[in-house]
C-alpha cells in the first residue's frame, strides 16, 4: 500500500477500531482458535467485549499454519475494515529446531552461524504463520543470579551489538514483503532490563545516564541500525520511572534521538504494572502515561482498550498520539505484505517439510558444538573410541536440554548425550546411570551409579540446572549446583577414576565442588535439539572446542556483579591484598574464569605483538598485529582478542574494553598473523557532559587469548 492509502484507511477508522489496533491478546481469545472455549473468564476479567476482540490488532503466540489461517479468516470476516491480524511470538533461539540458548551462542563468537540460526528459526516460524518474533533480547548482563542471563549474549557492549545485528539480519532478511520466509524482529527489553538490583527479576534498575549510554544502550541501537522493526519495553524502572511509562527512554532517546519510527510494544502486562510500580493510580492513568511515553501496543492488559477513547473525549489525550501509534502498526502490517497476503508464509505443507528438517538440525549441531566452552582439561579429552565410559548424572539421557525459552521445542526431539555417545562408540563400552535427580538424591540411585561406573575407565558426569532454574522469574541467590549433584560428584570421586564433567545450565555458576573435582570440564549450556550429538562430537574429538565465555564465572556469588570491563578504583589490589586496597579477605577480585576464556584440544602461542606506530592521529589509523601459532597436535580454532584502555580519561575508563576479535583456524604447526585496525573513532566514549568524543593521551592495547592473559602495548592519541 502507499502511505496515502494507509492514511485513508486510518481516516475510515472509528476511535474504537483505532484503539483495538493497540491491543494484543493471546491466541485463544480469537475466533478460529482451537482453545477458544476457555476464554470467557479472562475476557470478563479484562472487561472485553466480542467487539473489542474483533477490533484487536495483534495476536500473542500466534503460530501453527492451520490455526493461524483459521483465525485470520474469521478475523477478516469480522473486522469491519478487513484489517489483518499481526501474529507475534517468542522465537528466541529456534522454533522447533532449537539452537543453543543465546548465552551459549554468545560463546561461539560466530556471527555468521548466529545469523544462520536466526534465519532457520525465522523460516520455521514463518511457515507456521508467525509474522514477528520477540527477539533478539540484547540486554547486557553482569549478574548471574538473574535467570534471564541465558537470553543474553553476555557482558560486553561491543560483542552484544554485533550479535544484535547478526540476529536481526537473520530474522528479517532483506525484504519482509517479498520474502515470506523471514519475520520482523522486536529488540528487547528497552532498556537496561539486564541490571536489576540483586539479580532479582523485575527489580529496580538504577544507573547514571552515562553508564546507560555507554554500556546498556548500544546493543538496542545496533539492532535498530540494522533495521529492526519493533522494540519491546522492559519491566524495570530506570532512574525511578518504569521503562513502560518512560518518556525519556521512548520519546527522547528512541524516537527523537535515534529516529526510530517502528512499533513499540509493552512487555506482557507492563502497562498495567505502572499501577503496582506506583506511578499510576488506576488503568486510566496507566494508559495515559504509557501512550504518552510512546507505547503503541499494549500486550495482554486492558488499560488502553478500556480508557483511551474516554481520555481522548475528555481532552486529556491528544488524538494525534493515537493516530500515530495506529499508523505505525498499519505500516508494519503493510511492510509484511499482510494487506495483500494475510496468511503470509503460513503453509501446512511447508510446515511438514521444513520444520526440524535435516539441514536445520545440521546448523543446530554445528552451532551447539561451537557454543561449548572447554573450561578445564587435564589430558582427559578428547576420549578415544575404545575407552570404556560410564555416563552418569541426571542429564545422561535427558532431552531436557533445550532451555527455558524453547516453547515449541520438544525434549523428545532432542538428541541426548547418551544417544550422541552411542553414535560414536560400541554400545558394550558405554554404561549409563542417572545417579541422582537434578535436585534430589537417594542412596539407591547413587549405589547404582557406583556399581555401573565400577568397571569403566573414565566417568562422564552429565550435570546441571533444570531448564526452569534460569529464564524469566528464575533468579537464584545461590548459584552453585544443587546439593544432590555435588553429593553425586563426591561419591563418584571415591572410585578414583578420571572424571569429565559436562554442564547443562543457563547462567555462569559457582563451580565450587565441581571444577576442582573434575579432570575435564565442558560447559555445554542448554545446547538445544542437537545438543547430545554436538557434545559427543567434542568429547570424541570430531570437533575441537573453540567457544569462549562472554560472561565471567565468579568465584562465588558474593563477588557478583563481576565483569571484565570494570574500573581500577583508586586503590587497586597490586600487592596480594596487602594494606588498605580494594579486595575481599576470602576470595580474589578477579572472576574464577574471565570473559573471553575457553580452552582447545590444541595449544596456541602468541608472539610478535606489535603496533604499526606509537602515535595515532584523528584521520589516521594504526595496526595492531600478533602472530598466532598452533603448537599442538590437532587443527583448532582460536578467537584472538583485542582490548583497549584509555589510561587517563575525563571520566574513569574501564580497565579493558573489547574492540575487536578474529576467529582463525590453524593446522598443527601453522602460524597466522592477525591484524586489527585501530582508529580514533574506537576510542570515543561518553564524557561527563554526555558528549561522545575521545581524549588525547596514552592508550594501552591488549592482545590475547582471553581478557586476562594478554600482552600489553601502547600508543598515544594526538588531537
Ligand atoms: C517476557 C518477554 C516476552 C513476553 C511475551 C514476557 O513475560 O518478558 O521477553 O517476549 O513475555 O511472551
Amino acid at each position: 500500500m502507499q502511505e496515502n492509502q494507509l492514511q485513508d484507511l486510518l481516516k475510515k477508522m472509528t476511535i474504537d477500531e483505532k484503539v483495538g489496533q493497540l491491543l494484543q491478546l493471546a491466541m485463544p481469545f480469537f475466533e478460529g482458535a482451537s482453545h477458544r472455549g476457555h476464554i470467557t473468564g479472562p475476557m470478563n476479567e479484562m472487561g472485553l467485549t466480542e467487539e473489542d476482540v474483533r477490533n484487536t490488532g495483534s495476536v500473542l503466540g500466534g503460530s501453527g499454519a492451520r490455526e493461524v489461517k483459521n483465525i485470520q479468516d474469521a478475523h477478516l470476516k469480522n473486522n469491519r475494515l478487513g484489517i489483518p491480524l499481526l501474529m507475534m511470538a517468542d522465537i528466541i533461539h529456534g522454533f522447533k529446531t532449537i539452537f543453543p540458548i543465546p548465552l551459549a551462542i554468545g560463546s561461539s563468537w560466530d556471527l555468521d552461524l548466529a545469523q544462520k540460526s536466526a534465519e532457520v528459526a525465522a523460516k520455521e516460524a514463518a511457515v507456521s504463520g508467525v509474522h514477528v518474533t520477540f527477539a533478539p533480547m540484547v540486554d547486557l548482563v553482569r549478574d548471574p543470579r538473574w535467570g534471564r542471563v541465558m537470553e543474553s549474549t553476555g557482558e560486553d557492549p561491543y560483542l552484544n551489538s554485533e550479535y544484535a545485528r547478526a540476529f536481526v539480519r537473520g530474522f528479517q532478511g532483506k525484504n519482509l514483503k517479498e520474502d515470506v520466509n523471514h519475520v520482523a524482529a522486536c529488540v528487547k527489553h528497552f532498556a537496561a532490563y539486564g541490571a536489576p538490583e540483586g539479580g532479582r527479576d523485575y527489580n529496580t534498575v538504577n544507573m547514571s545516564e552515562r553508564q546507560l549510554r555507554e554500556s546498556y544502550l548500544p546493543a538496542y541501537k545496533a539492532a535498530l541500525d540494522e533495521g529492526c522493526e519493533m522494540v519491546m519495553t522492559a519491566f524495570n524502572t530506570v532512574d525511578g520511572i518504569p521503562a513502560t511509562g518512560n518518556e525519556f527512554l521512548m520519546r527522547d532517546i528512541l524516537r527523537d534521538e535515534w529516529g526510530f519510527d517502528g512499533v513499540m510494544i509493552s512487555d506482557w502486562g507492563a502497562v498495567k504494572e505502572l499501577i503496582p510500580h506506583g506511578v499510576a493510580e488506576d488503568t486510566r492513568e496507566a494508559a495515559l502515561k504509557a501512550l504518552r511515553a510512546g507505547v503503541d501496543i499494549e500486550m495482554m492488559t486492558e488499560c488502553y482498550i478500556n480508557n483511551v477513547k474516554d481520555l481522548i473525549e475528555s481532552g486529556e489525550l491528544d488524538v494525534a498520539l493515537l493516530d500515530e501509534a495506529v499508523l505505525r502498526i498499519l505500516t508494519l502490517k503493510d511492510k509484511l505484505g499482510l494487506f495483500e497476503n494475510p496468511y503470509r508464509g503460513a503453509d501446512e505443507q511447508l510446515e511438514q517439510e521444513v520444520i526440524l528438517s535435516e539441514p536445520h538440525r545440521k546448523v543446530a549441531r554445528e552451532l551447539a558444538a561451537k557454543s561449548c566452552v572447554l573450561l578445564k582439561n587435564e589430558q582427559v579429552l578428547p576420549l578415544s573410541t575404545d575407552t570404556k565410559v560410564a555416563l552418569i548424572g541426571p542429564f545422561a539421557n535427558s532431552g531436557n536440554i533445550l532451555g527455558a525459552w524453547s516453547w515449541h521445542g520438544q525434549p523428545e526431539d532432542a538428541v541426548t548425550i547418551q544417544q550422541g555417545i552411542e553414535q560414536k562408540i560400541d554400545p558394550s563400552l558405554l554404561s549409563v546411570a542417572k545417579g541422582c535427580d537434578i535436585e534430589a538424591y537417594n542412596g539407591e540411585d547413587i549405589q547404582e551409579a557406583l556399581e555401573v561406573a565400577k568397571d569403566a575407565e573414565l566417568i562422564v558426569l552429565a550435570l546441571g540446572e533444570s531448564p526452569g532454574m534460569s529464564g524469566e522469574a528464575a533468579s537464584l541467590a545461590d548459584i552453585r549446583l544443587p546439593e544432590a549433584q555435588l553429593t553425586l560428584i563426591k561419591e563418584m570421586k571415591k572410585l578414583n577414576k578420571k572424571i569429565a564433567i559436562v554442564l547443562f545450565n543457563g547462567r555462569p555458576i559457582d563451580l565450587h565442588g565441581v571444577i576442582d573435582e573434575a579432570d575435564a570440564l565442558l560447559e555445554a549450556w542448554f545446547p538445544g535439539t542437537e545438543g547430545g550429538a554436538a557434545i559427543a562430537d567434542i568429547l570424541y574429538g570430531d570437533v575441537n572446542p573453540s567457544g569462549k565465555l562472554t560472561m565471567s564465572f565468579p568465584h562465588s556469588v558474593g563477588q557478583v556483579p563481576v565483569y571484565y570491563n570494570h574500573f581500577n578504583t583508586g586503590r587497586p589490589n597490586l600487592n596480594n591484598g596487602e594494606g588498605y586496597v580494594t579486595k575481599y579477605l576470602d576470595i580474589p577480585n578477579e572472576p574464577l574464569l574471565p570473559f573471553g576464556y575457553g580452552l582447545s584440544y590444541t595449544t596456541f602461542e602468541y608472539s610478535n605483538h606489535a603496533l604499526s606506530g606509537d602515535v595515532l592521529t584523528v584521520n589516521d589509523s594504526i595496526t595492531a598485529s600478533v602472530q598466532v601459532t598452533n603448537t599442538g597436535e590437532v587443527a583448532g580454532e582460536e578467537i584472538v582478542q583485542l582490548y583497549i584502555r584509555d589510561v587517563a580519561g575525563e571520566v574513569v575508563r574501564p580497565m579493558k574494553e573489547l574492540k575487536g576479535y578474529e576467529k582463525i583456524t590453524l593446522q598443527p604447526g601453522e602460524t597466522k598473523t592477525v591484524t586489527f585496525t585501530i582508529t580514533e573513532e574506537q576510542l570515543r566514549y561518553y564524557h561527563s557532559n554526555l558528549e561522545f568524543t575521545s581524549d588525547a593521551g596514552r592508550f594501552e592495547v591488549f592482545i590475547g587469548t582471553n581478557s586476562r592473559d594478554v600482552e600489553t602495548l601502547s600508543f598515544v592519541l594526538k588531537k
